[in-house]
C-alpha cells in the first residue's frame, strides 16, 4: 500500500472529516503513531531526494514529528521555528503568521545561528490551509537569504498544487 492509501485508511478508521477540518489527533497531532509518521516522512523525503536539501524547516508544534522523519531520511538537520523567543536567542529572524483555523496571530522565530545564506530549505508541516505559515517561513528565509527548494505537507487543504502533499481534501471526499 502507498503512504496515501495507508493514511486514508487510518483517517477513515481513527479520524474524521468535518467540513474543512480533518481530525487526526489519535495518530498525527496529539497521540502520534511513529510508524505512520516515518512512512509519511519517507514518502516526502523521496520526492526531494535530488534537490540538494540542506535543512528541513517547520513551525511548532505539530510539524516537528514530520520534520524529524523527513530529516532522518534525507540525513540533514531540521529546524522548528519557535512561537516564543527564548532569551538564549538574541539574534533572530522573525515573521508574523495569522492562523485562520485557530483565529490567532503568532510570531515565528528562528535563530540566526541555525539558518544561513547557503541553506537550501524544504518546508514541511502537517496541514496546509491558507498558507499563512508558509508565508511567514518565506519571509524568514528572505531575511536569512536562504533558498526555499520546496514545500510539502501531509494534508493540503488548499488549491495550491506547488505545495506537495500525501493527501488533498479531494482525496478525502
Ligand atoms: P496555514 O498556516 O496554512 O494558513 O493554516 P492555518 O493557520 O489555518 O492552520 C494551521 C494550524 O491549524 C496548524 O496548527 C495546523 O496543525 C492546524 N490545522 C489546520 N487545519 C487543520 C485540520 O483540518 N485539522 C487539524 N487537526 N488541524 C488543522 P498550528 O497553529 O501551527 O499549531 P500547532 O497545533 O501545530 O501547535
Amino acid at each position: 500500500m502507498s503512504a496515501a492509501e495507508v493514511l486514508l485508511e487510518r483517517i477513515r478508521r481513527d479520524g474524521s472529516i468535518n467540513g474543512q477540518i480533518v481530525k487526526v489527533d489519535q495518530f498525527l497531532n496529539h497521540m502520534v503513531d511513529p510508524v505512520l509518521i516515518h512512512l509519511l516522512g519517507d514518502d516526502i523525503a523521496a520526492s526531494f531526494a535530488n534537490h540538494s536539501v540542506t535543512k528541513i524547516l517547520t513551525a511548532e508544534t505539530s510539524g516537528i514529528m514530520l520534520a524529524q522523519a523527513v530529516a532522518l531520511k534525507l540525513q540533514v538537520p531540521f529546524v522548528y521555528a519557535k512561537k516564543k523567543r527564548p532569551i538564549t536567542m538574541p539574534e533572530y529572524f522573525a515573521a508574523a503568521s495569522y492562523s485562520f483555523t485557530k483565529q490567532e496571530s503568532t510570531t515565528l522565530y528562528v535563530s540566526k545561528e541555525v539558518l544561513h545564506r547557503d541553506d537550501k530549505v524544504l518546508f514541511v508541516d502537517d496541514f496546509f490551509a491558507k498558507g499563512s505559515t508558509l508565508k511567514a517561513i518565506e519571509e524568514i528565509l528572505a531575511q536569512a537569504g536562504a533558498t526555499l527548494v520546496g514545500a510539502a505537507v501531509i494534508i493540503n487543504k488548499s488549491d495550491r498544487r506547488d505545495v506537495e502533499s500525501i493527501l488533498t481534501l479531494d482525496d478525502l471526499q
